[in-house]
């Protein structure tokens, strides 16, 4: 049997035994061609269960659905016309075909992440995340040997979670398209990390390749290696400064809860390298802290510790958003968790935006909150002249 009829075959059984997870053509044939990959997954529509098939070119999807037999017959054509290879996802396997060459060739290994089906059209709503058979979450400590949740792992879930949808919905919003470049800075132990590029590379099939850096190498190396298990191919850790890191272009920039001015540092990476989406959670606001000269109007209100730290962290982030703004980028502040879950809770994102700013105008906010606070240097605002 030709390699081309074995991986038909393969197919046909998958969808008959119920084990296909997800079908991607592509390498397209003809560089010139628009499109850029097709991607098939099966959905449960009120007239029956169907092949979706979306196709990705390089300004828009377009989504069609088939019964299995025509699902097939419409592989079958887009591998012949259209593009070299093809991967067959299944429960237990990854099977890859390819043309190219003159009989075509097809290699089988073990499944990524072992997963089972499903057929409900909404069930990504349900849970972002998926946390059967996933490998990177009971390596990093949130999933018991079950595959389920640890009690004391609700929250961090939780969290990654909710971090995954915003940046799902800023990805959208952004209009950014694959393949994409994300830096994930004081990335820790990784647990958005693993989460966003395992979203992005399979629930949104958009390629990714991802960079995690990080100042303690004991968790760069154990990172690496759980990346290495989940078969994430384009994920990688690399231990450094946020200063020295080399970023090049990047389309995603994230920093959540590095400390202090690192969250500044990873913001300059970001604007610099003119990253389409920034996202960070500021962590401590030291610096701010230590410049501000309290006016004798303000010292009533803000000799108490406190108040002082949250004034500290209002000004440092709502001058980090507007020099932001005055980088061309649309923000939004906001609790992206709730302050029962943890008391860092504010989140800066920033999506590039085509309007022009008001440079002189937003400069001129910015110098009048800092002469009010008696701020003379904000490490953000000084770093990045
Ligand atoms: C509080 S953890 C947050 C980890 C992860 N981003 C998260 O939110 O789950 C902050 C991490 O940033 C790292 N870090 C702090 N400053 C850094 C810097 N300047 N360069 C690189 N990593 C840094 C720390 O070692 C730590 O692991």
């Amino acid at each position: 049997m030709k390699s081309i009829e074995r991986f038909f075959s393969e197919l046909e059984t998958s969808l008959n035994n119920s084990t296909f997870r997800k079908l991607v053509v592509s390498n397209k044939k003809n560089k010139d061609q628009d499109i850029i990959k097709v991607s098939i997954r099966i959905v449960e529509l009120k007239n029956g269960t169907r092949l979706s098939f979306n196709y990705r070119y390089r300004e828009k999807d377009i989504e069609k659905n088939f019964s299995f037999s025509n699902g097939i017959k419409e592989a079958g054509s887009l591998l012949k016309e259209m593009f070299y290879d093809a991967t067959l996802f299944t429960v237990k396997e990854e099977i890859y075909f390819t043309g190219k060459g003159k009989k075509g060739k097809i290699t089988t290994v073990p499944a990524s992440l072992e997963r089972k089906i499903s057929k409900e059209h909404n069930r990504a709503k349900k849970r972002l995340i998926d946390i059967e058979g996933n490998i990177y979450l009971k390596e990093l400590g949130i999933l018991d040997g079950k595959f389920k949740i640890k009690k004391n792992m609700q929250d961090k879930y939780r969290q990654i979670e909710k971090f995954v949808e915003i940046a799902d919905s800023l990805i959208k919003e952004s209009g950014l398209k694959s393949p994409l470049k994300i830096a994930d800075m004081g990335c820790g132990k990784g647990y958005l990390t693993f989460a966003l590029y395992d979203h992005i590379n399979n629930t949104l099939s958009i390629d990714v390749e991802m960079e995690g850096v990080e100042l303690r190498k004991e968790i760069v190396d154990s990172c690496n290696e759980v990346a290495k298990k989940a078969r994430f191919d384009k994920l990688v850790f690399k231990q450094g400064t946020i200063n020295d890191f080399e970023t090049g272009s990047v389309d995603i920039l994230i920093a959540l809860h590095a400390c202090d001015t690192a969250t500044d540092d990873a913001i300059i990476k970001g604007i610099k390298s003119n990253s389409g989406i920034i996202i960070c959670a500021p962590c401590c606001h030291k610096q701010v802290r230590k410049e501000m000269d309290i006016t004798k109007e303000l010292m009533p209100v803000l000799k108490h510790g406190i108040l002082a730290e949250r004034g500290s962290e209002i000004l440092t982030d709502g001058i980090r958003a507007l020099i932001l703004e005055l980088h061309g980028y649309k923000t939004k502040v906001f609790e992206f968790i709730s302050s029962h879950h943890t008391a860092k809770n504010i989140m800066i994102t920033a999506v590039k935006s085509e309007r022009t700013p008001d440079k002189e105008k937003i400069m001129e906010e910015i110098a009048l909150i800092k002469n009010f606070f008696g701020i003379k240097f904000h490490y953000l605002e000084e770093y990045l002249r």
